[in-house]
């Protein structure tokens, strides 16, 4: 049997953490969760809080921590992270991951994925996203085969509001301010791998896999 995984899937926007989180979720059936997914739902959603969420988001800049960690703490207690998780997007800041510890949730392994600011913005531009599944693709690296549809769904595809490159450029610079020390945090609990993003999206999944498995 598979070992437990408790996981955290580090990296700039755009890295491919969700891409990433999505197949090692279908190899070790344990679900996804993406903080970035929870508040794009609650945005469509239309609620108070979705609306106080969306002034952060849109600008690029993180929702509070108090927000997001109530967030997980309500998703971490669901019946399906009895047998692991992956933690894509979560945490993002040094007092979110003590909120983790805090809670007494206990992570197995660190996986810090690293692409150039660089490729990072132009690889942005092709994301698609499907509103009604959340399922990512890329015109040129992950196309649907449903054109520009979704291929699980059938609904129309969209470009998220905060891939527009002036934002993209903002979220870079509150991943290295706010989110890059926890490779540190990270580092010296001995728990931090460190995959090199690939251009092939399949070479990075390999990566990944040999970080996992090693
Ligand atoms: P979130 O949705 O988490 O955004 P992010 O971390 O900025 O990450 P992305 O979803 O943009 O990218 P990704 O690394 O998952 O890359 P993907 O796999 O899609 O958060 C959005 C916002 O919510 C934040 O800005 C913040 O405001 C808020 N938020 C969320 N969590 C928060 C928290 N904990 N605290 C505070 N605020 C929070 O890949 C990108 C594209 O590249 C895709 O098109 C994909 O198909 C393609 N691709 C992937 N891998 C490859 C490859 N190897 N080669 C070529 N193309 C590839």
């Amino acid at each position: 049997m598979a070992r437990k995984l408790n996981l955290i899937l580090l990296g700039a926007p755009g890295a491919g953490k969700g891409t990433q989180a999505e197949l090692i979720s279908e190899r070790y059936s344990i679900p996804a969760i993406s903080t970035g997914q929870i508040i794009r739902d609650e945005i469509a959603s239309g609620s108070a809080l979705g609306e106080t969420v969306k002034s952060y988001t849109s600008k690029g800049e993180l929702v509070p921590d108090s927000v997001v960690i109530d967030i997980i703490k309500a998703r971490l207690a669901k019946d399906d992270c009895a047998n692991g998780f992956i933690l894509d997007g979560f945490p993002r800041t040094v007092p979110q991951a003590a909120a983790l510890d805090e809670m007494g949730v206990e992570i197995t392994d660190v996986i810090s994925i690293e692409v150039a600011d660089e490729d990072i913005m132009t690889r942005m531009g092709g994301r698609r996203y499907c509103k009604k599944c959340g399922a990512t693709y890329h015109v040129k690296y992950k196309p649907s085969a449903a054109g520009d549809k979704c291929q699980n769904c059938g609904e129309e595809l969209s470009i998220r509001p905060d891939d527009d490159p002036e934002v993209v450029k903002s979220r870079l610079v509150v991943y290295h301010e706010q989110t890059e020390p926890l490779k540190d945090f990270y580092e010296k609990k001995g728990l931090l791998k460190i995959v090199i993003g690939q251009e092939k999206l399949e070479d990075t999944t390999a990566l990944t896999a040999a970080a996992l498995e090693g």
